[in-house]
């Protein structure tokens, strides 16, 4: 089976663990300074700072932007259930609104139809690593003076007219899970320009730790750091995106030229100015003669690793068809979920599927999966 994903380690990584066990400085230390320096030199942004995964990434960003129990937080629902469940693990509202059907990104007239006065951030989700449409919801937050989270965990080095993901918004947060663009294993990165932003971030991942360290604390913290053995192997990884990223680009393309030969699939539209990273490769099936899961189930059959990831958006799922039974719903009162109809959202996690992209993809593998498809299809 072509495998959907395939995390690259080599003898750099190796060595660069190697060195952090020899050094017997395990924890975070100045292995992940340096890799938060390349980082930010990377996005663009002036600050960044790493976390133990992405999650905690998003966790601690909303913390830090000061997001408190009860806001809303305006986000889509198409996406892995972690991005709304860090708005509701802080106590904060997930209010899920409608995606463009041609992208899977927020549609940013749905967030305007949905601000209210309890409305304090935006979190959009560059999914399968395409951009949302960040000059729109810049506007928007702008004239409702909100914040914007990027929530980049599948999107490292993704660009809007040559801006890269993570400096556009007022936060960012990347995730360097074992399958991501760029990993780790686990771990996690948050960017940011606004340094009370980021220095908040430093204390709330650190115990409330002061900047001096030792053990005087002045808020309520976790231990939300990362490893330097762990960040070892993300500065390897950062060398090697670049190159990376061009060949799943390369992959797509040829993904997108075949398949503009047939009606009944509709790729993942990447609009003008915007550079997805593809994390996934997932277009839609709008056909009468064949399922979603027929054709993932036939895929499977010739040798390709194909799957469907979100089929369930998140206001589908019982985390929040129960919502009633999560601890901060004796404190703040929630939308009933099981009445939200977001058509578009509920549309593409039926239709589309996904194939491997990945940059470990050899000419064979592209051939395979492109005949399969071709045969399916005929
Ligand atoms: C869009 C999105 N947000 C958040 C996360 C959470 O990241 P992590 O798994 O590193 O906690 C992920 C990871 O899968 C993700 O894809």
């Amino acid at each position: 089976m072509i495998p959907f994903a395939k995390p690259v380690v080599d003898k750099e990584e190796l060595e660069a663990v190697s060195k952090v066990l020899e050094s017997g400085m395990l924890a975070e230390g100045k292995v992940s300074r340096e890799l938060e320096k390349e980082f930010a030199a990377f996005t663009g942004t002036k600050y960044a700072t790493v976390t133990s995964n992405g999650t905690t990434a998003l966790s601690t960003a909303l913390e830090a932007m000061e997001i408190q129990p009860g806001d809303e937080v305006i986000t889509s629902p198409f996406t892995f259930i972690a991005s709304a469940n860090t708005i509701a693990m802080i106590g904060a509202i997930p209010i899920f609104v409608d995606i463009d059907p041609r992208t899977y990104n927020i549609d940013p007239e749905e967030i305007e139809n949905a601000i209210t006065d309890k409305t304090k951030a935006i979190m959009p989700i560059h999914i399968f690593g395409m951009p949302s449409d960040m000059k729109r919801i810049m506007e928007i937050a702008e004239t409702h003076d909100l914040l914007v989270l990027e929530d980049a965990c599948q999107a490292h080095g993704a660009t809007v007219d040559g801006k890269k993901v993570g400096s556009i918004g007022h936060v960012g947060a990347f995730s360097f899970y074992a399958t991501k663009n760029m990993m780790s294993g686990e771990g996690g990165m948050i960017t940011t320009d606004d340094e009370d932003i980021y220095e908040r971030a430093l204390m709330i991942k650190n115990h409330g730790r002061g900047k001096h360290g030792g053990y005087s604390h002045f808020r309520i913290g976790y231990n939300n750091r990362m490893m330097d053995i762990v960040s070892a192997i993300g500065r390897v990884q950062l060398k090697r995106l670049p190159k990376a990223t061009e060949i799943r680009r390369k992959n797509a393309e040829r993904y997108q030229r075949f398949l503009s030969e047939y009606d009944e699939i509709v790729p993942q539209y990447e609009p003008d100015g915007v550079k997805s990273v593809y994390h996934v490769y997932a277009p839609r099936l709008l056909s009468k003669r064949i399922t979603r899961d027929e054709m993932i189930t036939k895929l499977r059959e010739k040798g390709v690793g194909a799957r469907s990831v979100y089929a369930l958006p998140c206001h589908k799922q019982g985390t929040y068809l129960n919502i009633q039974e999560w601890r901060w719903a004796k404190f703040v009162t929630y939308p009933d979920y099981s009445k939200l109809s977001l058509p578009h959202s509920e549309e593409v996690g039926d239709t589309h599927f996904d194939i491997p992209v990945h940059p470990s993809l050899t000419d064979a593998d592209l051939d395979t999966i492109e005949d399969a498809i071709r045969s399916i299809l005929s």
